[in-house]
C-alpha cells in the first residue's frame, strides 16, 4: 500500500511515498537553509511563503521519482503539528486538497511522533517497549514507546531544545546556520575539557533538560574572555559545550532506560545527527548492554518518508482526518 507523505513544519518543504510503513519509492526534501542563513535561524513569514512557492514542485517530483501518479496512493498523509502555524498550514492544505480532488483517506501525522518512528523504518526487529530521545531544532523529548503509534511521555525541555542552543550559539558566534553540523564539525578539533561548563538538571532526579542556562553560560563567558583580553580557541568552547549537552542528553537517557527496563534505546531529530552523541551513546550503552539505535542522517532531520511511514500504522489502526484538519502549533502527544 502506498501512502504520499506531506511535511512542511519548520524551514523543510518535503514529500515522500513510502510503501507499507517502511519502503521508501521517493524522499524528496527542498531546504530553505539558504533563504533563512543571513538571519542566524528560521524566519517564520519567509519559511511559510517559501512552502507556498515549492509544495506543488516537491509532491510532484515525490511522485515521479517513486514512478507513481496522484491516482496510486492510497492515502494522503501530512504533518498537522507541532510547528510553525504558518508553515504546517501550507501542508495542510495542499494535503486536503489532494485528499479532496482524489477522493482519498487524508491522514494527520504529529511531527515528533514520526521523528521517533524513523528507527522503526530503519530497523525492522526494533524491539518495543524502547526509550526513545527525540532532540531536534524545536524539541527535546524523551519518550517510552509501546509502539510505531503508543508512547508515553516521560520528559523534556523546560526552555531551549537542544537544537535551538546549538543554532543560538553559532548566530551568537557567527558561524553559519544551521549551527549544529558547523558545532559539530569545528568541536572535533577542540579539547572538551577546556572549559568546564555547566550540566543543567543532570541531577535534578526528573527526566526533563534545560539548554537556555547553558547557552549563556557560553555567551558570557566568550564576552568575558573577549573583555579581559584573553585567548579564546573557538575549537575548544565548541568541544566543550557540545560535551556538557551530550553529557546531559546520554546520561538522562541511560538513567530511564534503567529504571524502565528496557534493553533498546533509540535517538531522533536534527540532532540525532551528531557525532559525539551517537559516539558516546553506543559507548557509554554498550558498556551497559543495551543496544543502541539511530536512523540514518536523512531520516533523523525532517523529512516526509517518516510521515508516510507512521501514516500507515495509523491508517490500519482505522485513523482518519476530515477536511476540517488544521494545523496546530502546541504539542500535544
Ligand atoms: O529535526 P530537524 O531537522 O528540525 C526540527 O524539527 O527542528 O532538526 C534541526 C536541528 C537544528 O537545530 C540543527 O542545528 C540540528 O538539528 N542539527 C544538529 C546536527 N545536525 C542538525 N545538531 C547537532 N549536531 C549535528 N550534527
Ligand atoms: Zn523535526
Amino acid at each position: 500500500m502506498f501512502i504520499l507523505g506531506i511535511e512542511s513544519s519548520c524551514d523543510d518543504t518535503a514529500a515522500a511515498v513510502v510503501e507499507d510503513g517502511v519502503k521508501i519509492l521517493s524522499n524528496v526534501i527542498s531546504s530553505q537553509n539558504e533563504f533563512h542563513r543571513k538571519y542566524g535561524g528560521v524566519v517564520p513569514e519567509i519559511a511559510s511563503r517559501k512552502h507556498v512557492e515549492l509544495i506543488l514542485y516537491v509532491i510532484d517530483e515525490a511522485l515521479n521519482k517513486a514512478g507513481i501518479t496522484l491516482k496510486d496512493p492510497e492515502a494522503i498523509a501530512v504533518t498537522h503539528k507541532p510547528g510553525l502555524v504558518g508553515s504546517l498550514l501550507v501542508g495542510v492544505s495542499a494535503a486536503k486538497a489532494l485528499a479532496y480532488s482524489q477522493r482519498k483517506p487524508l491522514i494527520a501525522v504529529n511531527h515528533i511522533e514520526a521523528h521517533a518512528y524513523a528507527n522503526f523504518m530503519e530497523h525492522s526487529d526494533l524491539e518495543v517497549p524502547h526509550l526513545n530521545l527525540t532532540v531536534s531544532g524545536g524539541h527535546t523529548l524523551l519518550l517510552y514507546i509501546q509502539s510505531p503509534t503508543e508512547h508515553e511521555v516521560i520528559g523534556g525541555t523546560l526552555d531551549d531544545a537542544a537544537g535551538e542552543a546549538y543554532d543560538k550559539i553559532a548566530k551568537f558566534l557567527n558561524l553559519g546556520f544551521p549551527g549544529g553540523p558547523i558545532i559539530d564539525r569545528l568541536a572535533k578539533s577542540g579539547d572538551p575539557k577546556a572549559i568546564d561548563f555547566p550540566r543543567p538538571l543532570l541531577n535534578s532526579g526528573d527526566y526533563n533538560f534545560s539548554f537556555s542556562g547553558l547557552k549563556t553560560a557560553v555567551t558570557y563567558y566568550v564576552k568575558e574572555a573577549k573583555s579581559q583580553g584573553r585567548d579564546l580557541r573557538e575549537e575548544d568552547l565548541l568541544a566543550s559545550f557540545q560535551q556538557a549537552v551530550v553529557d546531559v542528553l546520554v546520561t538522562k537517557l541511560l538513567k530511564a532506560a534503567e529504571e524502565r527496563q528496557v534493553s533498546t534505546v533509540t535517538l531522533s531529530g536534527g540532532v540525532a545527527a551528531n557525532s559525539l552523541l551517537r559516539k558516546i551513546l553506543s559507548e557509554k550503552g554498550t558498556e551497559l548492554g543495551l543496544k543502541v539505535v539511530y536512523p540514518r542522517l536523512e531520516l533523523c532531520t525532517d523529512n516526509a518518508a517518516t510521515i508516510a511511514g507512521l501514516a500507515y500504522h495509523l491508517f490500519k489502526k482505522g485513523l482518519r482526518s476530515g477536511l476540517e484538519l488544521s494545523a496546530e502549533a502546541n504539542l500535544e502527544l
